[in-house]
């Protein structure tokens, strides 16, 4: 069964566009949208679309709500603290529209894909206009259009599995910088994750479909491509095709750029996967691996489908194939039924692999989830204790662990002025390590090679060679 929306249908909304920059050429000045997106990615690459879609029915853009007469949020699920940070910023916009009540207020994303979500909106949120669902987002231009013809308020979050819709337009937020969606959705359900449920089942983009946007980012000036999935290594398992193959094809594209990709699930992370990016010389040398514990047992209950054997496993082969690869990794602190010694696990298996860095979460109950109905006796306190703890080994870990680079000659992509001297230029190396260093402005969006001088905990700084 296809995923993909259809070409008629993509068609009708490039007409609801039309109709709506008609609609909006009659103003005196064309109206502002307003799109704020929170979460990961996935959500960025998805706003991107929403802001790409708002520009062609001849919207400009402010950063901020205010006085906007189009104001989107593109929300994230994936913890509570994420819900809350939307739940308010959306009451913050009672006032909004209280002064301007022609404001269209809409709602998009993980969140809305929730029943218990839009039920509260409705109740507690009536000066929202607009909410629409992750599977609806091709959709916008009739929605807008609805909104500025009935002024009607709507819900619109269609059931199913997902879809794909090709041909958006996108407005890029980094003009380095071009994610590209390869794939949608996730079929993992790891007990603890809300995003199968509002993201719906994996599907991947055709080859084709990516490598022509690939092209084409990399032809208009992008010097990194993010290739975007909830789990990159299970790519094109419908297709009868693989990530592997998708990154040599990538990668033999012309030009001098560099290639990541977020995030790679370590039950599909494969010996042929490690050695397709050790063979292509174009992919990031940064391995984000989450990990999530260190406990084997934790991991089984997190339904992770590998043990932290397995996960050691795959850091040794990654080692003996790319030293020079940097490795980072998210941890859950506090899953449901959590004990001391299975956390002293993950502390040992940190020390063990010595990360480069780390995302760390304390454990967060999802509705709907399995590990929300496990028992969970330990303590918000103990947990935050925990959490503590994490981050103080973490911290001693990485100190010193950019030595290493000092003396070394490193391809850097310089990506913009100095993020704390303004005199100096700021790159990232191919292990996604960020480097300051001197140099004119016109090396920004530049590949440079710079002789490493210094180490510090996050941060590197150098001088350019060979210029
Ligand atoms: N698909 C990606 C990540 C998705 S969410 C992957 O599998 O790597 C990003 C991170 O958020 C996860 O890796 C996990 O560490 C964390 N996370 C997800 N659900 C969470 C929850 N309910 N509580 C706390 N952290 C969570
Ligand atoms: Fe969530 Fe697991 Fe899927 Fe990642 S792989 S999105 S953590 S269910
Ligand atoms: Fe959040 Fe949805 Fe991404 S829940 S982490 S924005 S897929």
């Amino acid at each position: 069964m296809t995923k993909n929306i259809s070409a008629e249908e993509m068609a009708k909304q490039r007409e609801f566009t039309a109709k709506c920059a008609e609609i909006n050429s009659r103003r005196g000045s064309p109206p502002t949208a307003h799109v704020h997106t929170f979460g990961c990615q996935q959500n960025v690459s998805d706003g991107e679309k929403i802001k790409g879609m708002l520009a062609e029915m001849g919207c400009g853009f402010s950063d901020s709500p205010e006085g906007a007469d189009i104001i989107i949020f593109n929300t994230c699920a994936v913890r509570e603290n994420a819900e809350d940070r939307v739940f308010g910023n959306l009451g913050a916009l009672k006032h909004e529209k209280r002064r301007n009540p022609n404001v269209v207020i809409g709602v998009c994303g993980c969140m809305v894909q929730q029943e218990h979500i839009v039920e509260k909106i409705k109740r507690s949120f009536p000066h929202v206009d607009l909410v629409f669902g992750t599977n609806a987002l091709h959709t916008l231009p009739e929605l807008i259009y609805r909104q500025l013809t009935e002024r009607k308020r709507e819900f619109y979050v269609p059931e199913g599995d997902g879809v794909i819709a090709e041909g958006l337009p996108i407005r890029r937020e980094n003009a380095l910088r071009a994610s590209i969606p390869i794939m949608y959705g996730c079929n993992n359900f790891c007990t603890y994750c809300i995003v199968p449920y509002v993201r719906g089942r994996e599907r991947s983009r055709s080859k084709e479909d990516i490598l022509g946007e690939a092209r084409t980012a990399v032809q208009n000036g992008a010097k990194e491509l993010l290739l975007l999935g909830q789990n990159v290594n299970s790519y094109g398992k419908e297709l009868g095709t693989d990530f592997p193959a998708l990154l040599r094809a990538v990668n033999v594209i012309d030009g001098e750029f560099r290639v990541c990709y977020m995030s790679s699930h370590p039950k599909d992370a494969t010996r042929e996967l490690i050695d397709a990016i050790a063979e292509c010389e174009k992919v990031t040398r940064h391995f984000h691996l989450p990990v999530q514990s260190g406990s084997s047992r934790v991991l089984g209950l997190m339904n992770r489908h590998y043990t932290r054997g397995d996960y050691l496993k795959i850091v040794e082969y990654i080692r003996e194939r790319i030293p020079d690869a940097a490795l980072t990794s998210d941890i859950i602190v506090g899953f449901p039924g959590e004990t001391r010694e299975d956390f002293e696990e993950t502390l040992s298996l940190i020390r063990e692999v010595k990360f480069d860095s780390l995302y760390t979460f304390i454990y967060s109950p999802r509705k709907g989830t399995k590990a929300a109905e496990m028992p969970d006796p330990v303590s918000a306190e103990e947990k935050g204790e925990w959490f503590r703890e994490l981050l103080a080994v973490q911290s001693e870990i990485g100190r010193g662990l950019y030595e290493k680079y000092v003396g070394q000659t490193l391809r850097v992509l310089c990506e913009g002025g100095g993020r704390t001297d303004p005199s100096l230029l700021t790159g990232k190396t191919p292990q996604d390590v960020i480097v300051d260093f001197g140099g004119d402005k016109e090396l920004i969006g530049k590949f440079v090679d710079v002789k490493i001088e210094r180490a510090y905990q996050w941060a590197l700084t150098g001088k350019i060679v060979n210029l």
